[in-house]
């Protein structure tokens, strides 16, 4: 048994784990209604901007539908599995390793998302804003920006403490984990522990930690409006339905436009 600590999930011991973790995912739901959005806002959309690609499952579809996709993570560990996938899958991405906060793109992209909640991971004021405003200046005039996060009525109430059992193929992962509320910073602080049986017969367990910020959908509203986005709405859980309420849908997408 072999036990470590990570950082955070993306460092190399649970990276190659991230995708059992996430099988779960309709990410061909996600990339179709993201692909209807940039066709409603900015129509003839070539250029697109993935920000925290991950193991690349929306880059990959994005870039088998024909746009020029270039894909930015701030692990290393999470772009080379995204680049495997993209060479099985035969298409070509720009994958850079880069933090969209020292992103220095100018008017590039007509289209920019940032999804499966990498924008939870901006946890103050200052992160919040630095990542609206490189996104805004990477966009072309009318391009569309898009940004998904867990609805925070559901982040304050779920994962005090909870247990999760995954299998794929011949691996098993457990995981635990609770969570504290940091509440002057409206920051969720998780802690997990894992215990992993692999194909290899080996069980480890890995320990690590995340800061989430908890966001309400009016609340990113005001931030897009605030670093200059237009046409500012909100979708709930990948659909065109209209919710009845906030606390309706776990999932919350805001869009912008820059004019
Ligand atoms: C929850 S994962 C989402 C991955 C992928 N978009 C998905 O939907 O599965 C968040 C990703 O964002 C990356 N990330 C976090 N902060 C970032 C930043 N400031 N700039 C670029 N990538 C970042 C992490 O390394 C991680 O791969």
């Amino acid at each position: 048994m072999t036990t470590s600590f990570a950082k955070n999930m993306y460092q190399a011991d649970l990276v190659k784990y991230y995708d059992v973790m996430h099988q779960h995912r309709n990410y061909c739901q996600e990339c179709n209604f993201v692909n209807q959005l940039i066709h409603r806002y900015c129509p003839g959309t070539t250029q697109v901007l993935d920000i925290g690609c991950g193991t690349g499952e929306h880059a990959v579809r994005m870039a088998q539908r024909g746009y020029t996709v270039t894909a930015i993570d701030t692990s290393q560990d999470m772009i080379a599995l995204a680049q495997e996938k993209a060479q099985k899958a035969g298409v070509t991405i720009d994958f850079q390793c880069t933090d969209i906060q020292s992103l220095s793109l100018t008017e590039g992209f007509q289209a920019i998302y940032a999804l499966g909640y990498t924008f939870l991971y901006m946890t103050t004021y200052a992160d919040i804003m630095s990542f609206l405003t490189a996104s805004y200046q990477a966009l072309q005039h009318q391009g569309v920006f898009l940004v998904d996060f867990i609805n925070g009525w559901s982040l304050i109430d779920q994962y005090p403490r909870d247990k999760f059992v995954y299998h794929r193929g011949n691996t098993t992962i457990f995981c635990f984990h609770q969570a504290s509320l940091k509440k002057p910073e409206r920051v969720k602080h998780i802690e997990f522990y894992y215990v992993i049986s692999d194909h290899d017969g080996q069980v480890k367990t890995i320990f690590t930690e995340e800061d989430l910020r908890i966001f309400f959908d009016d609340e990113v509203q005001l931030f897009f409006t605030h670093c200059g986005f237009e046409q500012v709405t909100s979708f709930r859980d990948y659909s065109f339905e209209t919710p009845q309420s906030g606390h309706d849908g776990s999932i919350i997408l805001v869009v912008g436009q820059k004019y």
